[in-house]
C-alpha cells in the first residue's frame, strides 16, 4: 500500500468514528424511546390516562427549543433513565416534530 492509500484509508476510518454523533437525529429511535420510557410516567402524572397531554397541554412548561432540552435532560438525569446524549437528541427531535414544533 503506497502513502497515499494509508492516508485515504485512515482519513475515512475516522470519518467513519465521528459520524454518528453528527449524523441527523433518528426520529423513529425518538420515538421508540419515548413509548419505552417516558410515556407511561407521563401518562399516570397527568391523570388523564394518556402520555402525551404532558406536551400539549395549555400551561405546559416548554416555550422554545431550549427549554425543550432541557426538559429533557431533567427528566432522563434526575430520574435516572440512562439515555445518552444521541438518544437525547433522538427524543427532543421527535417530541418537537410531533407535538411542540418550534424553529430550529
Ligand atoms: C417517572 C416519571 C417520568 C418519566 C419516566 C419521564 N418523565 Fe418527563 N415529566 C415528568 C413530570 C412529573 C413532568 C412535569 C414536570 C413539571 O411540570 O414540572 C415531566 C415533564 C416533561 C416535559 C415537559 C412537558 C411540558 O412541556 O410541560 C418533557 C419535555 C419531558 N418530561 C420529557 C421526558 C422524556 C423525553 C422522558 C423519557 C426519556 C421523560 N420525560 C420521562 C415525569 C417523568
Amino acid at each position: 500500500m503506497n502513502m497515499r492509500k494509508v492516508v485515504f484509508t485512515l482519513a475515512v476510518g475516522m470519518f467513519g468514528l465521528i459520524e454518528p454523533s453528527t449524523a441527523a437525529p433518528n426520529l423513529k429511535h425518538g420515538k421508540e424511546i419515548e413509548d419505552q420510557k417516558c410515556y407511561k410516567c407521563h401518562a399516570d402524572k397527568s391523570g388523564f390516562g394518556d402520555g402525551t397531554i404532558i406536551y400539549t397541554r395549555k400551561d405546559r412548561r416548554v416555550q422554545n427549543l431550549e427549554r425543550l432540552k432541557v426538559m429533557v435532560a431533567r427528566c432522563n438525569t434526575e430520574l435516572r433513565l440512562d439515555l445518552f446524549p444521541e438518544d437525547e437528541a433522538d427524543v427532543t427531535a421527535y417530541l418537537n416534530q410531533q407535538y411542540y414544533k418550534f424553529k430550529p
